[in-house]
């Protein structure tokens, strides 16, 4: 096949005859040379394809081409394909093999000369096969059982980019897309058009603390991966592109194909076959890590704010919780708690530490749960101990030899290095210090993109003080100058940076900066926030043994396997209402399940009916959580009635899900499924769903159908075919045979959640703390589907003593539950499958009733068994007789009779 295959003479020959191409201005932004040449390849020891590039005409647009690539390809996986392309000669910035522990693609020097020629294009693996194109290079992924190709990179005359770009700080690569492509991910981005990405919409990379109010803009974190779920001949398939690399990127989707342009590192591609969106997550979380396992309270509901400003308003909120019977599990503290703002301190006079621990005591007695801010710019101040510590052993982010100087609410601070090991065990300290001062019981990092209030190389004024935290301490008051504009601080191509194409210096640390071993905060700058959570996890984990939690602003690909994540600083308004589905469902995707916004928004204040809608569709995000800004009025459930009395209902459901959010926690941790998914992941041959982002689904069955427009007291809700009943009220079913819109009744205090047929959910009595309602008897909802005379179901539960770090089956502290039913016209039978019984024994849990819905299709004489046994006592068993709304003889919008 490479009849073109050069000796390394040859290849040196080549090499030395290049020369400067001209590019018109306009070919600039989307085609820039003539690409690369395939010169050779071989098959590797371990199953893989090596082979080299040659650069076919040298060009200075974004700086000189790096001569010759490595191509390095391999099928890691029966379901997962790596395509690795660096440099041949030098060694090049990656995404770090000890944060984000992966195979290391070998060491490229090694193969030059002694390539042998492959003779077939194609390198079948068990689902995709890789091929390519040598003149100029160019390669394609195909799916095996159906020939579909999920990936092209070789461009035709028509297409509106290039071939492949390899420069040292830009790389450029595209893909063709079909027409029935349907995008989600590359975030983390707030978009406006819903959860499917939108053709010409901006999708910029780069951890940024810019508020979520802003629309396609570069957010704070960084997930460079995409799915893509097709439904041509009316069978979907779903696959994922990860791109892995942490250098500022811009991608450009525009429906027929997506360029991206990124600003250094490497190409590093990872394909997931698929083929269902299920399996997506499930082979991408196997290589960026599972889920972290959460502990059970933090499915409790969270109230924090910022200005909580002493420690007796903290205890009323908590009182007037009780008093308005409003479930709480956990109280959060922002900075309020500190001293000057500063990590791992009390403020002697707001939050004395006796009546702080006395507090502590109280809750914890309860089984609630206490939670604090912690920000990573440590206050530059020679009486800190914290400082001190840090100074002494050097862990800080360098910037000509110095530490880099930022501002930050402490005023002055140093950034801590988290990819520096010395910077690991020290932290680790500073939480074990602080955690013997105050015993919280996870840690909130904050400000980790890293946010700065400054820009340029900066020196604390002289005789000037800086004033620290609120108000006007965000604006920056050190002496700044630019910094000396490095190719690090001003690269040849402008990522969108925050939306503006600002440097990407701005409002962070210098990206000329240096961390650990001389990298560069330029290749790194995306990786602090993870950096920093992976230091957390290890810390926490370290104290007692127990399971961490931590919530973290800024995320990266992996992020999810040490912490929640919230989506940031959105507003109190019905449009950051709606976007606040999208993000949360987009970073399932990411394998970040556990997410949410700041319920009722984090400004300005809310009307009193958003706060209603906000916490009836707040009160199924996974992670649940009111919060607001220092400026804000207070809203904490209670301070409406009306607000009080849709979160009883609302908060009052999640509760009695507890069980089922718990086990969907153990899936997420177990196989990456999302715990909130998009209605596609359970019906993904319903091309009416792949943009629906005004409802989501908890897990595989219960859909939530949010109001999310002012004045509304109705919802147009999409139902995919089957029966589904009320969650509120069992005996209202919805049955189609199709996917119907439906307009349901939705007053103020309601929102609609229904169970979707042949599940089993497992539910307990509810309460207002998690840890009494989960000591709470059992039952079971068994779902069959509505008006049919025979029909199956089945649902899992997962318990376990969630204080150990590990969430697993076989350390005797939990059980798996397996439940079935069967019905036919005569029998009704249920029965179970027990893994680690033992565990659930000890605790004393019981199923106190059985509730079997639809059985309007059977004979009333039915026999009930139950685990093989027939049952004649059936107090415990309901047979709810629905009163089923059968959709396909409405028409679409028709409205419910309630
Ligand atoms: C950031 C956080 C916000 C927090 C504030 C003060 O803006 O996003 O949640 O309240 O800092 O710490």
């Amino acid at each position: 096949m490479l009849s073109s295959f050069l000796s390394p003479i040859s290849i040196l020959l080549v090499l030395s005859l290049y020369f400067d191409d001209a590019v018109s201005s306009s070919e600039v932004s989307t085609k820039i040379g003539k690409g690369y040449r395939l010169i050779s390849l071989e098959e590797t020891s371990d199953g893989g394809l090596l082979g080299l590039l040659q650069v076919k005409q040298k060009n200075n647009i974004y700086g000189p081409d790096i001569p010759l690539l490595q191509l390095y390809v391999r099928h890691e996986t029966e379901d997962r394909l790596r395509v690795h392309i660096t440099d041949a000669e030098k060694q090049r910035w990656e995404v770090p093999y000890n944060l984000l522990p992966r195979e290391q693609p070998p060491k490229a020097k090694q193969t030059i000369g002694k390539s042998i020629p492959r003779t077939a294009a194609d390198y079948p693996g068990s689902e995709l096969i890789f091929s390519y194109k040598s003149d100029p290079f160019g390669f394609s992924i195909k799916r095996k059982s159906n020939g579909q190709t999920i990936f092209n990179s070789s461009p035709d005359e028509s297409d509106p980019y290039g071939n492949l770009v390899y420069k040292d700080q830009y790389i450029e690569i595209s893909t063709k897309l079909p027409s029935d492509a349907s995008l989600y991910g590359l975030g983390e981005n707030t978009q406006p058009h819903g959860i499917k990405l939108y053709p010409n919409d901006p999708y910029t990379l780069y951890t940024t603390d810019i508020s979520a109010i802003n629309l396609n803009t570069d957010l704070y974190g960084s997930h460079p991966v995409y799915m893509d779920l097709r439904n041509g001949g009316g069978e979907a398939f779903a696959h994922a592109v990860l791109l892995l690399n942490s250098n500022g990127m811009d991608v450009f989707y525009r429906g027929t194909s997506l360029t991206y342009k990124v600003i250094g590192g490497v190409f590093d591609f990872y394909f997931f076959a698929g083929p269902t969106p299920l399996n997506v997550v499930d082979q991408y979380t196997q290589l960026v890590g599972r889920p972290a396992p959460m502990p059970y309270w933090s499915f409790g509901f969270h109230q924090c704010r910022w200005g909580y400003h002493n420690l007796s308003v903290v205890e009323d909120v908590v009182a007037n919780y009780e008093k308005a019977e409003i479930p709480l599990d956990v109280i959060w503290n922002d900075d309020d708690h500190m001293d000057g703002h500063k990590d791992f301190t009390l403020n002697p006079t707001n939050y004395p530490r006796p009546k702080l621990l006395a507090f502590l005591n109280k809750i914890h007695a309860k089984g609630m749960k206490y939670v604090v801010i912690i920000d990573p710019g440590i206050g530059v101040n020679s009486t800190y101990g914290v400082y001190q510590r840090g100074m002494a052993n050097d862990v800080f982010i360098k910037y000509e030899g110095e530490p880099f100087l930022a501002q930050v609410w402490p005023g002055p601070v140093y950034f801590p290095d988290f990819l520096n090991p010395k910077t690991v065990s020290w932290w680790g300290d500073e939480i074990r210090r602080f955690h013997e001062l105050v015993p919280v019981d996870g840690l909130w990092i904050d400000m980790n993109e890293a946010s700065n209030f400054c820009t340029g190389k900066c020196t604390i004024p002289k005789g000037k003080q800086c004033p620290s935290g609120t108000g006007p301490g965000w604006i920056c008051c050190l002496d700044c100058k630019n910094v000396t504009a490095t190719r690090w601080d001003d690269p040849p191509y402008k990522i969108n940076a925050s939306g503006q194409q600002v440097p990407i210096g701005y409002k962070t640390i210098a990206t000329s900066a240096i961390h650990y071993n001389g990298v560069r905060e330029y290749d790194a700058h995306s990786l602090y926030g993870f950096s920093q959570a992976i230091a957390t996890h290890k810390a926490l984990q370290g104290l007692e043994g127990k399971r961490p939690f931590i919530l973290s602003r800024s995320t990266f690909v992996g992020s999810g396997a040490y912490a929640a994540h919230w989506t940031g600083d959105n507003k109190g308004t019905w449009d950051d209402l709606r976007y606040s589905i999208s993000t949360m469902l987009n970073f399932g995707i990411f394998g970040v399940p556990m997410v949410g916004s700041d319920i009722c928004g984090f400004y300005p204040a809310p009307t009193e009916e958003l706060c209603n809608r906000w916490i009836e569709l707040g009160a199924f995000y996974p992670f649940s959580r009111d919060h607001a800004n220092y400026y804000s009025p207070r809203q904490e459930l209670y301070q409406w009635a009306s607000v009080a009395k849709s979160a009883r209902n609302a908060l009052g459901m999640r509760y009695k899900l507890l069980p089922y959010l718990y086990t969907l926690n153990y899936e997420a941790h177990t196989s990456g499924a999302p715990i909130a998914r998009p209605l596609f992941f359970s019906f993904p041959n319903i091309p009416e769903l792949y943009g629906l982002s005004t409802q989501f689904l908890l897990g595989h069955s219960v859909m939530v159908s949010p109001v999310l427009t002012q004045g509304k007291t109705e919802v147009k809700a999409l139902f995919p075919g089957g029966t589904w009943y009320s969650l509120f009220d069992m005996t209202q079913a919805i049955v189609s045979k199709e996917a119907h819109f439906l307009t349901l009744d939705a007053p103020l205090n309601v929102i609609n959640v229904h169970l979707y047929q042949n599940t089993i959910l497992p539910m307990q009595r509810g309460g207002t703390i998690s840890k009494e309602a989960r000591m709470t008897p059992f039952s079971l909802i068994v779902s069959f589907p509505a008006g049919a005379s025979e029909g199956q179901a089945t649902g899992e539960l997962f318990l376990d003593d969630d204080q150990l770090p590990e969430m697993k089956l076989g350390n005797g502290y939990s059980t798996f539950i397996n439940f079935y039913a069967t019905m036919s016209q005569k029998t009704i039978k249920i029965w179970s499958e027990v893994q680690e019984g033992k565990f659930a024994v000890s605790k004393g849990w019981t199923i106190e009733k059985v509730t079997v819905l639809g059985l309007d299709g059977i004979s009333k004489s039915f026999e009930l068994e139950i685990s093989g046994e027939p049952v004649t006592d059936t107090s415990n068993i309901e047979f709810a007789a629905s009163e089923h709304n059968f959709l396909n003889k409405l028409e679409d919008g028709h409205k419910k009779k309630s």
